[in-house]
């Protein structure tokens, strides 16, 4: 981000606004991944940056924002690229996993190993393991990942050899890490470390100049998904987005084309073809209760939800979500959709809130 006062960017160099920021400038080759504003130009300058170190990078930014994309780039334009990246969800690990899907384990390590298992820090050696929704990884093991980032080694479990690895970590979460730290769920020097590299993917509503062109790109792959030809999208459409707060970021808009696209009767996307929050301003304005249920005569799909200024994000975020489960009647899957989140990521969100 540049300093507006000092005109430095956040490395401390001097840099003139207007020639910074551009694709042409990029050493690596971004072109699946859309977007000429400046918030976004700044990503992939990171990532470029990045890329050939072989340090661990912490990519954060609320659901949808495109991290898992921007660690396949940071993988891609690394020296490990030729390699294949291991991707493995924290969540997953948590509930089902354990230390030794991470680290292996030696025959008779326990009952019930009567193999050697071979884990994914040794399986990703000369390559990337790709750490996704890190602050879901538990406390125990948390010192374990600590130590193997600093010394490149593992022990399998039940073994006494240390063994070398040549792992690049990139780890990505969609929740404060910092908070998590303060709330004591997340060890505060596993943190440091996992943060001297941290590229912060901004939300889709603050990188608003984007939306057109993502939203043509997803036009073009639904039509060619569903062999529909669905030419444009209406220019009341696109204002509708602009206005709109996308809690659930690209994912969620690429979701909206896909089932508009579907709907369409005609060659073009219309207002009546996006769900109904998108299309009334008023549903993510926050107005107040009666002013909303005044303008809505089917006021029962509406679930307003007004908060005072000084509400953090987290408040809100806990509120839309406990809002629309209630209007699904408790079905998590159809809450998912209509927040544009993943099932797996709203289970998470449920559990933080001890539900
Ligand atoms: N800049 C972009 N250009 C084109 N498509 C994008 C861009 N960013 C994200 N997408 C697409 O948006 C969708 C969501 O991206 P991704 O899965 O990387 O998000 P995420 O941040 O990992 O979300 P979550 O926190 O829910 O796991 C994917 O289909 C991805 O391809
Ligand atoms: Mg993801």
């Amino acid at each position: 981000m540049q300093n507006q006062k000092t005109g430095k960017n956040t490395y401390g160099d001097l840099v003139s606004p207007e020639t910074s920021l551009s694709r042409e400038k990029l050493h690596g080759n971004y072109k699946s991944i859309l977007g000429e504003s400046a918030g976004h130009l700044e990503v992939l300058q990171q990532v470029d940056m990045f890329a050939k170190s072989s340090q661990t990078v912490l990519i954060s930014g609320e659901t949808g924002t495109g991290k898992e994309l921007i660690a396949a780039a940071l993988h891609a334009e690394s020296l490990r690229g030729g390699h294949t990246m291991v991707v493995v969800s924290c969540a997953e690990i948590a509930e089902n996993l354990t230390e030794s899907e991470l680290f292996g384990h030696e025959r008779g390590a326990f009952t019930g190993a009567d193999q050697q298992h071979i884990g994914l820090f040794e399986t990703a050696s000369r390559s990337t393991l790709f750490l996704d929704e890190i602050g879901e990884l538990p406390m125990r093991l948390q010192p374990k990942l600590l130590r193997v980032l600093q010394e490149n080694k593992i022990r399998r479990m039940g073994g006494t050899a240390q063994i070398p690895v040549s792992v690049r970590v990139l780890a990505a979460t969609n929740i404060d890490l910092k908070e998590a730290v303060a709330a004591g769920k997340f060890r505060r020097d596993l943190y440091e470390r996992l943060k001297s590299l941290h590229i912060q993917l901004p939300a889709l509503r603050e990188r608003r100049e984007d939306i057109p062109a993502l939203a043509k790109h997803f036009l073009i792959k639904e039509n060619n998904s569903s062999s529909r030809k669905v030419a444009d999208i209406n220019s009341e459409v696109l204002l509708l987005f602009d206005a709109y707060s996308w809690p659930g970021n690209i994912r969620e808009l690429e979701g909206i084309i896909g089932r508009a696209v579907l709907l369409a009767e005609g060659s073009e996307i219309l207002p009546p073809y996006l769900p109904s929050d998108v299309r009334t301003p008023q549903a993510h304005a926050l107005p107040s209760a009666d002013a909303t249920a005044a303008a809505n005569p089917n006021a029962a799909e509406y679930f307003v939800l007004p908060f005072p200024i000084g509400t953090t994000l987290k408040e809100i975020e806990k509120s839309a979500i406990l809002a629309t489960l209630a209007r699904e009647n408790g079905n998590q899957s159809k809450t998912a959709k209509s927040l544009g989140i993943d099932r797996r990521t709203l289970h998470n969100k449920l559990r933080d809130y001890n539900m």
